[in-house]
């Protein structure tokens, strides 16, 4: 199976802004057609693999409804009963899967293995969330935006909480969409100065409500990743005036809106309630994981873009 114009998603940089663009108002037209009950085939006779080597509930739901909805198959493989999990080198997992699926969607702690996987796969790459990005989750946030408020261009977004795999994608977003970004995250917890240097619309402010102020979209993320299992309670203390609750969100914008990727530990770095505000969209944001990964498997997998 050759794949000529191979092309991956491993960071959001991975594409223009004008495919990003696309790529959102197609999630919007996919919505808008499945939830009037239309049906799109696009890749009928294609099949993923999808690699997990971590939890997923809404990345794996997302990519399996959205391949069978666009009439293709996802076979999933879970490290711990393949090959992969008893050493096999990812190169030669790479090498052997791009002559028999059309597509491979990987997520793992080390972006090192899913730009490996990229680089000896010849067919797309999806990056499913490693340590460094999240970028499957910024489309969602990114279609969840535009659908209630429009363009985000130039809005002021706040992330509060930990400079990790969301905050990294905010960043990267903030100039491939051009808003503003504010980030509030306590010492020894910020995102790299490199990363932040890269994508000057984006800064490190001193406190939570610093971020916040005027916000248009107020963010955050769990305290403790995966991969951070032994640093729960150091955390817990670290982040403690960090909690995103009602409060903090009355000194934003009075048409602010809430994310958070999910899952949420409603009482850490959420309100036991912020997820049920009116302001919150953390559930609709979760149903677009369907469309944008649906647009994003059709723009790498179709002729379309
Ligand atoms: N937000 C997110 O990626 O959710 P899962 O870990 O459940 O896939």
């Amino acid at each position: 199976m050759t794949h000529n114009n191979k092309r991956d998603f491993l960071t959001l940089r991975s594409f223009s802004s004008d495919e990003l663009a696309y790529v959102i108002q197609r999630a919007h037209e996919l919505k808008r057609l499945h939830l009037a009950g239309g049906e799109h085939r696009p890749l009928q006779g294609k099949t993923a693999a999808l690699i997990l080597e971590l939890a997923s509930t809404r990345t794996r739901v997302g990519f399996e409804a959205g391949m069978f909805q666009l009439g293709g198959h996802t076979i999933y493989l879970d490290p711990s009963v393949s090959q992969l999990g008893r050493g096999e080198p990812v190169s030669d997992t790479a090498a052997v899967l791009s002559g028999i699926v059309d597509v491979v969607i990987i997520r793992s702690l080390s972006q090192e293995t899913v730009e490996t996987f990229a680089r000896f796969a010849t067919v797309p790459v999806i990056n499913a969330m490693t340590r460094y990005q999240h970028p499957c989750q910024l489309l969602a946030d990114i279609q969840t935006f535009e659908e209630f408020r429009g363009s985000i261009r130039d809005k002021r977004v706040a992330f509060i909480g930990d400079g990790y795999n969301m905050c990294n994608s905010y960043i990267e977003a903030s100039s491939l969409w051009d808003f503003e970004l504010r980030i509030a995250a306590p010492e020894g917890y910020r995102p790299a100065p490199e990363l932040l240097r890269a994508n000057p619309r984006s800064e490190v402010v001193s406190a939570p409500a610093d971020a916040v102020h005027n916000a248009d979209l107020v963010v955050t993320d769990v305290w403790s990743s995966m991969g951070h299992d032994a640093e729960k309670l150091a955390r817990k203390k670290a982040f403690a005036d960090y909690q995103v609750n009602e409060a903090l969100l009355d000194r934003a914008a009075a048409d602010v809106l809430f994310m958070h990727c999910l899952p949420a530990h409603r009482g850490e770095e959420i309100s036991e309630t912020l997820l049920d505000d009116p302001r919150s969209v953390a559930f609709p944001e979760s149903h677009n994981r369907l469309h944008s990964q649906k647009a994003l498997l059709e723009f790498l997998l179709t002729n379309r873009r």
